[in-house]
């Protein structure tokens, strides 16, 4: 194991020295993080946010799987070039409901947004035109223990250079081992899915710490399809 033996870690005072330089999130992002918090919505943190934006900025066609009301659409759709697009899976027709209010609300079109309400690996089977791609860019945060089968069935849908990015892959400690596990938890299969893209050749892969981990991945260039 290499790792830093640095004494200095980022405290207190450089988050929030971070999050001061950072652009003030949109009025709409703020209010998402302020609703879905008391009534258990789960969404990925500010800081994955910020780097979904980065990676979104320069992207034509977006898939995400698993929606709830939008935060994390809301970061992409905000920050894609004019024209851009977005297909969002999530069979919980009353978060996307919502999520659909809160997009208005933030002034993104509807053309911009595509909901499918449907189970991922359902509608990745059908024959949906929305579902076809290819896509430049994938961000996976649904059901822990299908992440591995999200990317079988979409790796053929990936454009080369295509960016993959998925959320919670520390699992709150439990993918490290740091934390118990238990039986049919997700972490066996969060594991093995960051293992088999981190080793996989076709991609350059990163395991960012920052909210419950974010991995991301390229699909190289040279790769073949
Ligand atoms: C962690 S939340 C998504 C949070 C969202 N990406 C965000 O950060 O704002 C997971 C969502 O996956 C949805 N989900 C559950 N089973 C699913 C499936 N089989 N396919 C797609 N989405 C699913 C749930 O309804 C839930 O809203």
């Amino acid at each position: 194991m290499v790792r830093s033996d640095r004494s200095w870690e980022p405290g207190h005072a450089d988050l929030d020295w971070i999050e001061a330089t950072g652009r003030p999130p949109h009025p709409v992002i703020v209010e998402m993080e302020g609703v879905a918090e008391p009534e258990g919505i789960p969404i990925l943190s500010r800081d994955s946010g910020r780097i979904l934006a980065v990676l979104a900025a320069n992207r034509r066609r977006v898939i995400e799987v698993g929606t709830a009301i939008g935060y994390s659409t809301l970061w992409m759709a905000l920050a894609l070039p004019r024209g851009g697009t977005i297909v969002t899976i999530d069979p919980d027709r009353s978060r996307t409901d919502r999520a659909r209010a809160l997009w208005r609300k933030a002034g993104v079109p509807d053309a911009t947004i595509t909901v499918v309400n449907e189970p991922a690996l359902e509608a990745f089977a059908g024959a949906s035109d929305a579902l076809a791609g290819p896509f430049d860019l994938v961000f996976i945060d649904a059901l822990k223990e299908e992440y591995q089968r999200y990317l079988d069935a979409l790796r053929p849908r990936l454009e080369p250079g295509a960016f993959v990015v998925a959320d919670n892959v520390l699992w709150s400690g439990r993918t490290s081992g740091g934390r118990p596990s238990s039986d049919g938890d997700g972490t066996v299969e969060l594991r093995d899915f960051c293992a088999r893209l981190s080793a996989d050749p076709a991609f350059e892969t990163a395991i960012l710490p920052i909210g419950d981990g974010l991995l991301v991945a390229t699909l190289r260039m040279d790769a073949g399809a």
